[in-house]
């Protein structure tokens, strides 16, 4: 569906500072960055969710909402490559309670399955309130009368519902990129009623997966009695739509890098300094408890123990980006991972010949393709996860249907790359076994599942994936209008 830029509008809202189109998501899009003359300067963050809203947001000349990164005064707004950023400001407790404390260690762990202790602390609850509360009267200073306003993931729950009593007249949608839990352990949180109320001052709420939409719909109907049929929840006099919109990567691009001569001949360069191994076993991931790099590097030590894997021929690549570095939780999997790491190259490497290589560092974009076309095995085994891009990154970039994806059936990708190799990563033997399969698959084998999996992406790009959300987002504003003049 294809999002209509309003030219007239566009230029009576550059002059008056209001939007039509308001983004808010806890980071701005752009990453703080220092010029070829040593200057600091911002550049556009590589994430998906810039690329798949940078052209919907130039094209109706709109305004992005976040935070900037660092703790203190926030810079005054400011255009970046046709955008238009306006920074909040965290103080070091809003730090602490709203970003590290409630968001990173009660809700992101709750929400995966609770693979780590979500930690529960009132001072947090308030820091995550008064930063919702920041960013509703920043979007409701901000976007112009019947505006649309989409906000993005756990961070800022709380936002729909405050902005709905702020502004009444505007269109609200909200997106989770992470999963969205079962009755049982969404109930533990004591903010539930609160998170739920907040989510449901959005018109239209959207998830990952189809079992997130229908959590949600449990939730609303067992927690605050809402009345739930096709999708649409009745809630206080207000319908609210919830439902599944699986976000996907920029196909075309991802491509392009992978077809780019640079590209292609640093894999063969990434394949010589590796030693020329049969087989390359790749993994990229945020270093973070929910991705299982524990659960795998146990699965390819005890193969590498058991002679399954020869150690001699197989080399794994383990990139583990820096992540959220100041939580516990996080500084203790560093440890552990670091520890099995190097007892693995202990036990099984030999002179000028690591068993794994582990890169704890951030990659470009052509580096990480260069990567995912060195590899003949890609292992996303997360325990639980949203999406997962990288597998999508991964597809896309076997160009020539090579390669094999060993993938959790606990990330959301699961659900459309469904002839990857799938495990249970909490099943070591499973896991073990569609590693051996996926080292072990012929070229027509390879071929076979690689090719479906890349016409799907092909057709579902992150283009289809915003233009999907943001148009039921326009139709429901339509329908209402429709139905408020009949
Ligand atoms: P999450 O959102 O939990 O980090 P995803 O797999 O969905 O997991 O998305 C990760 C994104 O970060 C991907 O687009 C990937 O390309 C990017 N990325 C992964 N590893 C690196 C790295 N080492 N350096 C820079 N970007 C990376
Ligand atoms: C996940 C979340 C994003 C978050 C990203 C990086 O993908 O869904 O909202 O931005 O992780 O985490 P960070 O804490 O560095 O923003």
């Amino acid at each position: 569906m294809a999002i209509t830029p309003h030219p007239a509008r566009t230029l009576r809202q550059a002059a008056s500072n209001r939007y039509d189109l308001v983004v808010l998501a806890n980071r701005l899009p752009v990453d703080h960055d220092t010029d070829a003359d040593g200057r600091p300067c911002w550049r556009r963050s590589p994430g998906g969710l810039v690329t798949a809203l940078h052209p919907i947001m130039k094209s109706r000349a709109g305004a992005w909402i976040g935070w900037h990164g660092r703790p203190g005064p926030a810079p005054t707004p400011f255009v970046h490559d046709g955008i238009h950023l306006h920074p909040i400001a965290l103080t070091g407790d809003d730090v602490d309670g709203y970003y590290e404390g409630q968001s990173n260690a009660t809700i992101w762990p709750l929400y995966h399955d609770a693979v780590e202790q979500p930690v529960f602390d009132r001072a947090w609850q308030d820091g995550y309130r008064k930063v919702n509360r920041r960013f509703a009267e920043a979007a409701a200073r901000v976007a112009a009368p019947g505006a649309l306003v989409w906000v993005h993931d756990y961070h800022l729950q709380l936002v729909p519902g405050m902005l709905r009593e702020l502004r009444p007249d505007l269109r609200i949608g909200f997106f989770l990129h992470i999963p969205f839990p079962p009755v049982e352990l969404f109930c533990q949180l004591p903010m539930r009623e609160e998170i739920l109320r907040g989510l449901l001052g959005a018109d239209l709420v959207g998830f990952q997966h189809p079992s997130a939409t229908r959590n949600f719909h449990s939730l609303a109907e067992h927690l605050l009695d809402a009345k739930v049929t096709d999708g649409k929840i009745w809630h206080e006099g207000r319908e609210v739509v919830a439902d599944t919109f699986p976000i996907s990567i920029d196909v075309a691009d991802q491509q392009r890098l992978a077809l780019d001569p640079a590209v292609r001949a640093r894999a063969a360069q990434i394949r010589r300094e590796l030693g020329d191994p049969r087989t390359v076993i790749l993994a990229v991931d945020r270093l973070d408890y929910t991705k299982g790099i524990e659960r795998r590097l146990s699965a390819y030590e005890e193969l590498l123990a058991e002679g399954r894997l020869d150690p001699a021929e197989t080399v794994m690549v383990q990139v583990a980006v820096p992540t959220r570095q100041r939580i516990d939780q996080y500084q203790a999997l560093r440890e552990r991972v670091e520890r099995a790491v190097s007892r693995i190259n202990g036990d099984h490497s030999g002179i000028g010949r690591l068993c794994v290589h582990y890169l704890h560092r951030s990659y470009d974009r052509a580096e990480l393709a260069a990567l995912y076309l060195a590899a003949d095995v890609m292992a996303v085994t997360p325990l639980r996860d949203g999406m997962n891009l990288v597998a999508k990154e991964y597809v896309a970039t076997r160009t020539d249907h090579t390669g094999a994806l060993v993938l959790s059936e606990f990330a959301g990708a699961a659900a459309e790359l469904e002839e990857a190799w799938l495990v249970n990563p909490h099943d070591l033997d499973g896991l073990k076994d569609a590693v051996t399969d996926a080292v072990d698959a012929d070229a027509e084998e390879q071929r076979r599942r690689m090719e479906p999996m890349r016409a799907y992406l092909r057709r579902h790009d992150v283009n289809r994936w915003a233009t999907g959300f943001m148009g039921r987002l326009d139709g429901l504003a339509e329908d209402w209008s429709a139905a408020a003049a009949a």
